[in-house]
């Protein structure tokens, strides 16, 4: 049995007990297999290592009030995947496929599975990489697609707590018609340098701007961007957004507390209109920003316009609310009357 103390626990690569993997190879799925051996070996050339041939998802698994185990929409996940590896020219498994592994790596390592009642789960991390040898700039049709999970606290080191974030003037995250919209690896790359330097100057998030015309919001490296303003729910319709599935379920919840929801391009200037803004998404969860600093360039000390909506670490009541909607459906505290929660 793991020993793990379930109310410490952040966000990390963690070795469970095994891996659930498939291979495509000559137009066909091989079987399901699990394994124990936490390495893949690949050829030099793989596709996956030189050009960034590789995609994944992020969803979590819920130990519930009533003992249920269930997954969080994992069929938005499956078709979310398949929209991506489309997009590379890759196959993708089917949604049955993508839920029977994802179902598969929760019940091979349930000891990792946090019990109810600390506020964690476990993310599941379904990875779709191309293994083969190849210089030319074309798809090949040969995947392999793993599954792996790790139990999960918070991100941030706290649950729903405020923290900083920062615009970068001198990063873009993805370009108009470019990668943005689909859950590539490659995409996130380009934010290790920019994080690293936020986090030394106490930035939890970045937040990116449309990178055409830097005039809209589009998006947190590792979340969809929301703001609260009178009674309405506003978050960026972009298309170098993720489209986040936590985003469109917090869209419902909102819907169903009588908000307007408001999915349409953000200009900057509306940032300081927000009563409340957050990040959300599995990892994430819900995260309200405290505020928002605007930088020309990232690693200089120039500020030069700032967002205040909360003091650091404090909560406004339409983030606490969301929080607490979207949490208690997944831990079965409330009912789901969406159909959301897939029983394991
Ligand atoms: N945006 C980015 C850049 C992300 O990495 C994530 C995380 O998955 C999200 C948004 C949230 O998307 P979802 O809620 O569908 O997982
Ligand atoms: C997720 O929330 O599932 C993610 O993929 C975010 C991660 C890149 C930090």
């Amino acid at each position: 049995m793991a020993q793990i103390d379930w109310d410490s626990l952040g966000f990390d690569a963690y070795r469970t007990r095994t891996v659930v993997l498939a291979h495509y190879k000559d137009g066909a799925w091989g079987k399901i297999e699990t394994t124990e051996t936490f390495s893949f070996t690949f050829d030099p050339f793989a596709q996956g290592l030189h050009y960034a041939i590789s995609c994944f998802e992020g969803l979590k698994a819920f130990h519930q009030k009533n003992g249920d185990i269930i997954m969080f929409r994992p069929d938005r996940n499956a078709a979310r995947l398949q929209r991506t590896a489309a997009f590379l020219g890759l196959p993708a498994p089917s949604e049955e496929m993508f839920i029977e592994m994802c179902k598969l790596c929760v019940k091979n390592n349930l000891e990792f599975l946090p019990p109810y009642g600390h506020q964690a789960s476990m993310y599941l991390r379904p990875l779709l990489f191309a293994p083969h040898p190849q210089m030319q700039l074309v798809p090949y049709p040969e995947v392999f697609f793993a599954v792996m999970c790790a139990p999960a606290g918070s991100y941030y080191g706290a649950h729903l707590r405020s923290a900083a974030a920062v615009i970068p003037g001198d990063y873009d995250r993805a370009a108009p018609k470019g990668t943005g919209s689909y859950k590539l690896s490659a995409n996130y790359a380009g934010t290790f340098v920019p994080y690293q330097i936020a986090h030394q100057q106490g930035y939890a998030e970045l937040l990116y701007l449309n990178s055409a015309t830097r005039e809209f919001v589009d998006e947190f490296g590792s979340s969809n961007f929301f703001g609260i303003k009178g009674n309405s729910y506003v978050t960026p319709l972009s298309d170098s957004v993720l489209p986040s599935i936590t985003n469109m379920t917090l869209q419902e919840v909102a819907a169903d507390f009588g908000m307007k929801v408001e999915k349409r391009p953000v200009p900057l200037e509306e940032l300081s209109e927000f009563s409340e803004t957050g990040g959300c998404g599995p990892a994430v969860v819900i995260t309200p920003i405290s505020h928002i600093d605007m930088k020309p360039v990232l690693s200089g000390n120039e500020v030069s316009r700032t967002f205040r909506y909360l003091p650091d670490g404090e909560v406004g009541p339409a983030c606490t609310k969301l929080y607490k909607r979207i949490t208690g459906i997944q831990f079965g505290e409330l009912e789901d009357t969406h159909g959301w929660c897939y029983k394991i």
